[in-house]
């Protein structure tokens, strides 16, 4: 098999877990590492085993042995690299959010389609074999038709008023804080698992912590305050989120994010009640998928290749009680966008673990729409097609 080059843009909290993931893959070369000077792009490539580090992204998507770009940068420049690298003709794999808006992210959406070239966005939780399995079980109609689909994704990282990211920043994180991060996930997930857009909104958004401390020097994503200086900030952007949904089939559905909730690590709960039984998965268990039944005994499906739906056992790759987990999941997604480089064609058929720009793109349109019902005081609003 011919070799791939990868380089990675943004080498943080989630870039050395794009290099993780490809690298298992065998065929792939982690060439280069673009951080955000010459000092910690070189740095970064040292410690990631990457062959060059740059300061520039533009100088990573020069290189020629780079094929395939993964942009792992804030939020905010999600859509110029990304643009960048469509033009320069290579394969671009986005973490989410696609964009910070709608509108670029159609942008995208478009650069990609006149590119050619092979895309995807992380919506990793679709890579875990159980959520596989869950899907094909609605899609079989094992549940009856879908008519709830309920939830939440809550984190406690950002409890403390020295809890501080980019992400409340939103020059960098976007017109959203945690919808956009974590709430996106949420949406993604509850489309893939029951196959049905959602078409309308209402939300309530809180900033629980309307002023912060932040650090006067940089800090990656989820690490603790330090003891360095600290500047007061006022945030605009939500730390909570209430919504009701419903989906296009009319079904109806609620969710909750939050990353101020004690306890709550990366809580993300789905559970789609059908007319006849339902199927819920929580990612902090997630060898284990829960199906409940009115007429007999609730059921707790573990983990287990010869147990699970034959389009779902490729992505689990230990037997029954050997665990897998988050890092499982994500290589699981890039086997899949690799598979389809490796073959020089675009998805043929689309591999059910890969988000599009088009679900990139959808996701960036239900967190603008629930920030417009939000902000009108909360009134259904119509997510944008
Ligand atoms: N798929 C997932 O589950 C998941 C998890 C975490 C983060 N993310 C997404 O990944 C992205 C990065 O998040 P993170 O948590 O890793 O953040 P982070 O702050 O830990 O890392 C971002 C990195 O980008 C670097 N950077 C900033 N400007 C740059 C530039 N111009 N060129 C190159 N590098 C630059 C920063 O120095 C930092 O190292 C975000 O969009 C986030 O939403 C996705």
């Amino acid at each position: 098999m011919a070799r791939i080059g990868m380089g990675l843009v943004g080498a943080g909290f989630v870039g050395p877990h794009h290099v993780d993931a490809v690298r298992r893959l065998g065929f792939v070369d982690i060439v280069a590492v673009a951080g955000s000077s010459d000092a910690s792009g070189q740095q970064k490539a040292l410690a990631l085993g990457a062959r060059r580090g740059y300061g520039s992204y533009r100088d990573l998507i020069d290189d020629p042995d780079v094929q395939v770009v993964h942009n792992a940068t804030p939020n905010h420049l999600h859509a110029e690299v990304t643009l960048a690298a469509l033009a320069s003709g290579k394969h671009v794999i986005s973490d989410k959010p696609l964009a910070c808006t709608a509108a670029e992210a159609r942008g995208l959406v478009e650069a990609a389609g006149r590119a050619g070239v092979v895309t995807a966005v992380t919506f990793n939780y679709r890579g875990n074999p159980l959520v596989q399995h869950a899907r094909q079980t609605i899609a079989e109609g094992h549940i009856g038709t879908p008519r709830f689909v309920h939830g939440h994704y809550l984190q406690d990282w950002l409890i403390h008023e020295t809890d501080y990211s980019w992400r409340l920043d939103p020059m960098q994180g976007g017109a959203s804080s945690a919808l956009g991060d974590i709430g996106s996930h949420w949406c993604d997930l509850a489309q893939h698992l029951t196959g049905l857009r959602i078409t309308e909104v209402l939300g309530e958004l809180t900033t629980s912590l309307p002023t912060r401390k932040r650090p006067r020097g940089a800090r990656d994503a989820f690490s603790a305050a330090g003891d360095g200086e600290v500047e007061e900030v006022a945030i605009t952007v939500e730390d909570l989120a209430s919504v009701l949904v419903r989906f296009e089939n009319g079904a109806k559905g609620s969710f909750s994010v939050g990353q101020v909730c004690a306890g709550h690590k990366n809580d993300l709960v789905i559970e789609v009640c059908g007319t006849a039984s339902s199927v819920g998965w929580r990612q902090e268990h997630q060898n284990e998928l829960w199906f409940g039944h009115r007429d007999r005994a609730n059921e707790i499906l573990q983990k287990d290749p010869s147990l699970i739906d034959a389009e779902a056992r490729p992505y689990a790759h230990l037997p029954g009680g050997h665990q897998e987990a988050w890092a499982d999941a994500f290589s699981n997604l890039m086997r899949d966008i690799y598979g389809a480089i490796a073959a020089g064609q675009p998805y043929r058929p689309l591999p059910p673990t890969v988000a599009t720009f088009e679900d990139g793109y959808r996701a960036n349109a239900i967190v603008e729409a629930i920030l417009d019902s939000a902000g009108q005081g909360g009134v259904w609003t119509e997510v944008a097609r």
